[in-house]
């Protein structure tokens, strides 16, 4: 009888290992003969810890399982897929999945994140071996074809970016993974990590072969001790499979990875900050030109992905460019994965075609806000994204959309706020996160965001409120155009647009210090 159990983050937070230990002790004294593969989750993080079992018409799943309902799961014929009320069928007939197109986290969920033998088993390498055949310039063109655009936030098209490394001519060249996913309410790069590490070193690998690079690095943050360990034991079992080293799958190429573990920056996750890091420096922002695919790592030209975007590409070498390209909308091509957070009923990860708008994603997927209360704002693209009032719920899912209403869809984390929120604190939090995070190389951030905090101050407290919102707006024009980088250039976007949509907050009127 194989059961499985997801051992990720967030389900290890909410109990999987003492479900994991209750099971074994259960079936042990009842003398069943249990494995239980420890996986990812698939992301329906309400029903966490989810518990699978396989029968003849698939995978059923009983969810949220606590140690205490093991007993009575096994007393209702849980090995068989038995009544219970935990019980939620198929997982891939839940409406919150059904509804997804689960390209990239196709086998997150599913399987066990550290076996190789399980991810070839569910289509795994099959992108690698695509690549092989089609040689460097044609990967580079598949990945051009499908419309791919990097997934950290900014959006810049993956395959021009994979074409500048590969034509750069250096006796050295790097492939490095961003994986300092610092967003708050982002967490679908370090669900990947830790559910299918597989599909990120894959990614990499043919990133790798594509351009010309024989060293890659995984640039990970310290907080996510579990996926580093997930990508520590894939990599080994990559390497001893003949998928990583001197020569990959025979095919003469070398491809070396490490995954490096970062010290709590948030800056780090900006690129030229991080590999400042990774060559063992302080994390400071360099200024581009030149940009990191001519002069990165070292000196050298080093390609530089998120954890998502190179994650989308073994599905595109194996199924084409044209196919990706089928999904989204305008120029966003593909799939997004979501991450839905914050006051929200049904929060997880969501990876769905670009286009669905913020209120079917909120209401749809998300059942709305938890406290059942009216909602009020909702923050796309992590600390530095907009706050949009429920006026914008219609914005579709697409990068030129949010622009267009001065928003970004950066790396696809929504917090939702019910009508508790008080606007004026999180224009506040922004300036003050700013300032705690600003690597301090440029004056208008460094500067910038301690002089906002306090006018923020100022304004909350009722003082000369038009003088204060002048300074304020003032002071955001500053950072936006002269910030060296997005840190600093972004800062404006959050406190702007509370100002903008929310200016009751500002009045200085109910709002309280903290
Ligand atoms: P950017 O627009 O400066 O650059 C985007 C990427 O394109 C970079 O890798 C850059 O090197 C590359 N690039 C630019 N011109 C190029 C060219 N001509 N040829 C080849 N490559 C080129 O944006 P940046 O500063 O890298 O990212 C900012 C974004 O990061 C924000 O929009 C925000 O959404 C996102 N972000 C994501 C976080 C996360 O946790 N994932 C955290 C903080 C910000
Ligand atoms: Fe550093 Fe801020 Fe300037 Fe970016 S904007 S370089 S984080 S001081």
């Amino acid at each position: 009888i194989t059961l499985y159990l997801p051992k990720d983050a967030a389900s290890l937070a909410l109990g999987a290992d003492r479900v994991a230990g209750a099971l074994q002790r259960s079936a042990q004294a009842r003398g069943l003969d249990v494995t239980l593969v420890r996986t990812g989750s698939r992301g329906m993080l309400w029903l966490e810890p989810m518990l699978e079992v396989e029968t003849p018409e698939g995978r059923i799943a009983y969810g949220p399982v606590r140690p205490g309902d093991v007993e009575s799961l096994l007393d209702a014929g849980l090995v068989q897929g038995g009544a219970h009320r935990l019980r939620i069928g198929r997982p891939e007939d839940q409406p919150y999945f059904a509804r997804q197109q689960r390209l990239t986290f196709g086998r997150c969920g599913v399987i066990d994140p550290a076996s190789v033998e399980a991810y070839r088993a569910h289509g795994g390498y099959r992108g690698l071996e695509a690549a092989l055949k089609a040689g460097p310039a044609g990967t580079v063109e598949a990945v051009k074809a499908s419309g791919l655009r990097g997934r950290g936030g900014a959006g810049f098209p993956t395959g021009i970016k994979w074409n500048t490394v590969m034509l750069a001519q250096a006796p050295q060249k790097y492939v490095v993974c961003n994986a300092d996913e610092g967003d708050s309410g982002t967490f679908a790069d370090r669900m990947l990590m830790e559910g299918d590490p597989l599909t990120l070193i894959e990614g990499m690998t043919i990133a790798a072969v594509a351009v010309g690079a024989t060293r890659g690095y995984i640039y990970c943050r310290s907080e996510y001790p579990h996926a580093f360990a997930a990508l520590e034991t894939a990599i080994v079992a990559a390497e001893r499979a003949g998928y990583l080293g001197a020569d990959v799958m025979g095919s003469g190429h070398a491809f070396h990875l490490e995954a490096r573990l970062g010290a709590g920056a948030y800056i780090c996750g900006e690129e030229t900050s991080l590999l400042e890091s990774l060559e063992g420096k302080r994390g400071l922002v360099r200024a581009k030109p030149p940009i990191p695919a001519l002069k990165g790592l070292f000196g050298q030209p080093t390609l530089v992905n998120n954890v998502l975007s190179f994650a989308a590409v073994p599905w595109i070498l194996e199924h084409g460019g044209p196919a990706y390209a089928a999904y989204g909308m305008g120029r966003s091509l593909g799939t997004l994965p979501i991450q839905l957070a914050g006051n929200v009923k049904r929060g997880g990860l969501i990876e769905t075609a670009f286009g669905l708008t913020l209120r079917e994603v909120i209401e749809e997927f998300g059942g709305g806000t938890a406290s059942g209360r009216p909602l009020r704002a909702v923050q796309v693209g992590g600390p530095l994204g907009a706050y949009f009032p429920e006026s914008l719920l219609d914005t579709p899912l697409d990068y030129e959309a949010f622009a267009a209403k001065k928003g970004l869809l950066g790396h696809g984390g929504i917090v939702v706020f019910d009508d508790t929120v008080d606007l004026a604190r999180q224009a506040r939090f922004a300036f003050e996160f700013c300032a705690a995070e600003s690597c301090g190389k440029c004056t208008p951030c460094r500067i910038g965001a301690v002089r906002g905090l306090e006018t923020i101050d100022k304004m909350i407290a009722g003082e000369s409120p038009r003088e204060n919102l002048a300074l304020v707006t003032d002071l955001c024009e500053v950072m936006t155009d002269g910030s060296l980088c997005a840190m600093g250039g972004l800062t404006p976007v959050p406190v702007m647009s509370a100002l903008t949509h929310f200016p009751e907050d500002f009045s200085g009127r109910g709002a309280k210090l903290p």
